[in-house]
């Protein structure tokens, strides 16, 4: 409770300790298009509220009098020690909040010891995370492409990089309905924010040099000139710059590194016989994002995958999905206790990591409340955002008389 009493004898934090002001003066800071695309849900928000509501329905019973003092907050998870049983979900086009955002992100996740799953969709360089990360434990998250070989070109950078696991993300083979960008009229991608993984590729480079020249065969030839410029200023630029970025973009219509990556970032036609062949593919552990159904999570550990992300993305895919916490326990039953479970998609408190932890996960991820941390204050802003939670995990854990995360199981909650 360090950061707590820090708060009580005066430091302030930079960003609001509750959840639901963060979110508040996060929004009412970001530009429409970032408040949009990031706080943004499927179709009329049902699964976004589910998410919440799954969390308020369950209820801790504190135990009294236990006679401890300090609380280990510590675990395992994939073999690694985490100082907490924390990361921080992959979030792509972060850029649109701030320039520099996963690099920022990374620091201050470096800061914390917390891992941070980074996105396919990123707006650096994964090397550059890396880089930024200075040693500290990251994964890399997977949109599987129609494209195998770029997939096997970032498999193979993740393993260079030192990414200590890869997470292949299920739930979006395509977009959402998400009307708040769909009403804009735009995405941060269509804008050339968060596709640097793409961008900083020799493959997608490949890909993109062969459909220019495939243009360039049919005759044309006006288009393919501006192209040539959009593709050269767009592959100069490997890291975030969303500015200029943009400003490449207006001044080159046809926008071709753009169209490409629209066109193979992922795979529709994603079976679980393509998944079969990923651990021939990689020496990192895999992990499986965005499950809810038990025969889901059986065929993962069928797989022989080292763990499952239990998530509906934040609830940006399928308008009225099941709640990630309410799908939890039911696949905890199905794959037992052995495999790693992360649970993802409105946690918010520490108290929420508690009961997500009760539930049957072994360690949850985050997503928006960081970006809002990042959107207020930068690293620091992310910083404190899990440092918040960190603390809050503390306290609550301490009040309801658990000594250790580990500790932590069903009996802490209220009996249905
Ligand atoms: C995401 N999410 C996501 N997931 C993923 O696998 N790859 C990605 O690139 C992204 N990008 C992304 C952008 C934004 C703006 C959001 C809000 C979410 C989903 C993310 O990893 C995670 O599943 C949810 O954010 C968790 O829900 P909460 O914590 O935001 O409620």
């Amino acid at each position: 409770a360090l950061i707590y009493r820090a708060g009580v004898l005066g430091r302030r934090p930079a960003v609001p300790t509750d959840a639901a002001e963060l979110e508040r003066r996060a929004t009412a800071a970001m530009a429409p298009r970032a408040r949009a695309y990031v706080g943004g849900g499927a179709g009329g928000g049902a699964t976004v509220r589910a998410n919440r509501a799954a969390f308020d329905r369950r209820e801790l019973v504190p135990r009294m009098a236990t006679g401890r003092t300090s609380r280990d907050l510590s675990t395992t998870l994939l073999g690694h020690r985490l100082p907490t049983p924390l990361l921080l979900a992959p979030i792509g086009a972060a850029g649109v909040v701030a320039r520099g955002s996963d690099l920022a992100v990374a620091r201050a996740a470096a800061g914390c010891g917390v891992p941070y799953i980074v996105s396919n969709q990123g707006c650096s360089p994964m090397e550059e995370v890396a880089a930024a990360l200075d040693g500290a434990p990251w994964w890399f998250q997977l949109y599987w492409s129609t494209d195998e070989l770029l997939v096997d070109s970032l498999l193979h950078r993740a393993e260079a990089a030192g990414a200590a696991a890869v997470v292949v993300t299920l739930d979006t083979t395509m977009l959402g309905w998400r009307p708040q960008d769909l009403n804009l009229g735009s995405l941060p991608f269509s804008q050339g924010i968060g596709i640097a993984q793409y961008t900083s590729d020799p493959r997608f480079q490949e890909i993109v040099r062969e459909r220019v020249a495939a243009k360039a065969a049919s005759g044309r030839g006006e288009d393919v000139k501006v192209t040539l410029g959009a593709v050269r200023s767009l592959l100069s630029i490997s890291r975030e710059h969303p500015g200029s970025l943009r400003e490449n973009l207006r001044s080159a219509a046809p926008r071709a590194a753009v169209e490409t990556f629209l066109d193979i970032y992922s795979n529709p036609g994603l079976s679980w016989d393509a998944l079969a062949s990923l651990s021939r593919r990689t020496t990192l552990p895999i992990l499986l994002k965005g499950i809810l159904h038990p025969d889901d999570a059986r065929r993962a550990a069928e797989l022989g995958v080292s763990g499952i992300v239990v998530s509906n993305h934040g609830g940006r895919q399928v308008d009225g999905a099941i709640a990630s916490l309410d799908a939890l326990g039911p696949i905890r039953e199905a794959v037992g206790p052995g495999m790693p479970l992360v649970l993802d998609s409105g946690v918010r408190t520490g108290s929420d990591v508690v009961k997500a932890l009760a539930c049957g996960a072994d360690a949850v991820a985050v997503g928006r409340p960081y970006v809002y941390g990042l959107a207020l204050a930068g690293q620091d802003g992310v910083r404190d955002v899990i440092e918040n939670v960190v603390a809050e995990l503390d306290l609550t854990l301490g009040l309801c008389g658990i000594g250790a995360v580990d500790e932590v199981g069903p009996h802490v909650l209220r009996a249905d």
